[in-house]
């Protein structure tokens, strides 16, 4: 899709080709500017045509793939190799093949290069056929021609300047966002992929809402900009991840890994203090009881650590484990405890892995992306970006987090936002501690949300419909690189 910049440069030029016919008095022309080519070349690309006699107002899509490169083989390329004016009066067809239109009898023409005012090449303008004065049958180019010519190719050449910034401007924000989003998701690989596919989403939602012909939404359309400003805020939605602990985000059971393996030898410990204090036949009974007791509280602990619903008796069993200990030396007094405080607290999350606190901590990763977005001077258009991505955990009853505003406070690119991004949060297949939930489940779980007047029904009934859930499978699998 072209870029609105480019779009803009296309009309830009079409109204200064007007300019240029109006003044020197011809029939057609054409404007070509510089580009690149996929090797890197320097080419001069069709941008502007306009053929009066003939009705053409528009650069015809056969020639629009046309490219010249900067050489003695075409005019165009000739004007922009050398960098000056050249006329070409008395011309036959034959001599100015690639560059007109086919059936168009090019009698003269005048091919001028256009240069900024540092001297750079950004273009080539050519005018044909010169319109003969009233009672004359030809007209020639002159230098008189040339002149005027030169007034307007001035302000051509900043036309393609502009816009040639106003697209690498684009480009370099672009490339901004992409890296930004490299960095979050290389301190979180196993959600690698999660900010380009609620951006996919979005899109797709955004463009269902832009073709909603009736309802509320009807009156709502996402033009380019709007839509820029909705991909870079999804794409950053979760920037302020950069500011949550690794081992807090990347935590996959109630223990870190680390806690556990101290359980482990701790139990160890236990069981050949055991062994070393229960000896003798008299004892072999109460070394079996105790040992299994032991053996039952680890399993138990393994079971609690998972990051499923825990039961409430299952939660007072661990509590309880807090007083089960073993001698280790009897002359010291010392004890070894099956699980400390802090230990027995984590076991008991009721449900997922998070402490009250990790979950606090991940959840300030909203207020951290306001405050990273907000640092971005994002220029015309794209003002929103830190709002829209500060909303993305709001729900519409007050529910949601940081700031828990109601609906009429949340714009609805954020709600947009909200639906993809629990929807690709549900059926990501890359975690590998949470399986990925079907398609069909997920959309009830947001249904019921739904149902709480927590989600956008409508926006959601858009994303149910329309099916813009679906991603084709490369983007679904896609790793942000
Ligand atoms: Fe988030
Ligand atoms: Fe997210």
């Amino acid at each position: 899709m072209e870029t609105m910049s480019v779009e803009n440069l296309s009309r830009d030029l079409h109204s200064i080709l007007n300019s240029y016919l109006d003044l020197i008095g011809c029939d057609g022309g054409s404007i070509y500017t510089l580009e690149k080519n996929e090797s890197g070349e320097k080419v001069l690309v069709f941008k502007a045509m306009i053929t009066r006699s003939l009705g053409i107002r528009a650069v015809p899509d056969e020639l629009k793939s046309a490219v010249f490169t900067l050489d003695e083989e075409s005019l165009v390329g000739k004007t922009g190799f050398h960098q000056k004016t050249f006329k070409e009066n008395r011309l036959v067809e034959e001599e100015y093949k690639m560059e007109v239109v086919p059936k168009f009898q090019t009698h003269n023409v005048l091919s001028a290069p256009l240069l900024t005012p540092r001297g750079d090449l950004v273009g080539v303008v050519q005018l044909v056929n010169k319109i003969p004065a009233e009672g004359e049958t030809q007209a020639d180019f002159d230098l008189k021609d040339e002149r005027l010519c030169g007034i307007v190719s001035s302000q051509a050449a900043l036309a393609i300047e502009n816009s040639t910034l106003l697209v690498e401007q684009e480009k370099i924000l672009d490339g901004f966002v992409n890296a930004c989003v490299t960095a979050i998701e290389a301190r979180d690989p196993v959600t690698a992929g999660h900010s380009q596919r609620v951006c996919d989403l979005a899109v797709n939602l955004a463009g269902v809402v832009n073709q909603t012909p009736i309802g509320p939404l009807a009156f709502i359309n996402f033009n380019h900009v709007q839509m820029r400003e909705l991909r870079y805020a999804a794409m950053l939605h979760d920037i302020g991840k950069i500011s949550v602990r690794e081992n807090v985000l990347q935590k996959e059971k109630k223990l870190y890994p680390w806690e556990l393996e101290q359980i482990e030898m701790r139990f160890k410990l236990m069981r050949m203090a055991l062994k070393q204090e229960l000896t003798g036949d008299q004892n072999k009974l109460e070394l079996v009881r105790k040992t299994k007791e032991l053996d039952q509280a680890l399993m138990l602990i393994r079971a609690a650590n998972e990051p499923t619903f825990l039961p409430t008796e299952v939660s007072q069993t661990i509590l309880e484990l807090t007083k089960l200990k073993v001698v280790i030396d009897s002359d010291k007094q010392e004890w070894c405890c099956a699980l400390h405080k802090e230990e027995s607290e984590r076991l008991r999350i009721p449900r997922g892995s998070l402490s009250t606190e990790e979950r606090t901590e991940i959840e300030k990763h909203v207020s951290f992306t306001y405050e990273i977005l907000k640092m971005v001077p994002w220029g015309r258009g794209l003002e929103n970006v830190p709002v829209i991505a500060h909303r993305h955990h709001e729900k519409l009853d007050g529910t949601g987090y940081p700031q828990h505003v109601k609906a009429e406070e949340i714009p609805i690119q954020s709600r947009m936002l909200t639906i993809c991004d629990i929807y690709d949060a549900l059926t990501a297949k890359d975690r590998p501690y949470k399986a990925a939930i079907p398609v069909d489940k997920a959309l009830s779980i947001l249904e019921d949300e739904v149902k709480q007047g927590k989600l956008d029904a409508i926006l959601f009934k858009l994303f149910l419909d329309s099916k813009a859930y679906q991603l084709p499978a490369a983007a679904k699998d896609k790793k942000v690189a």
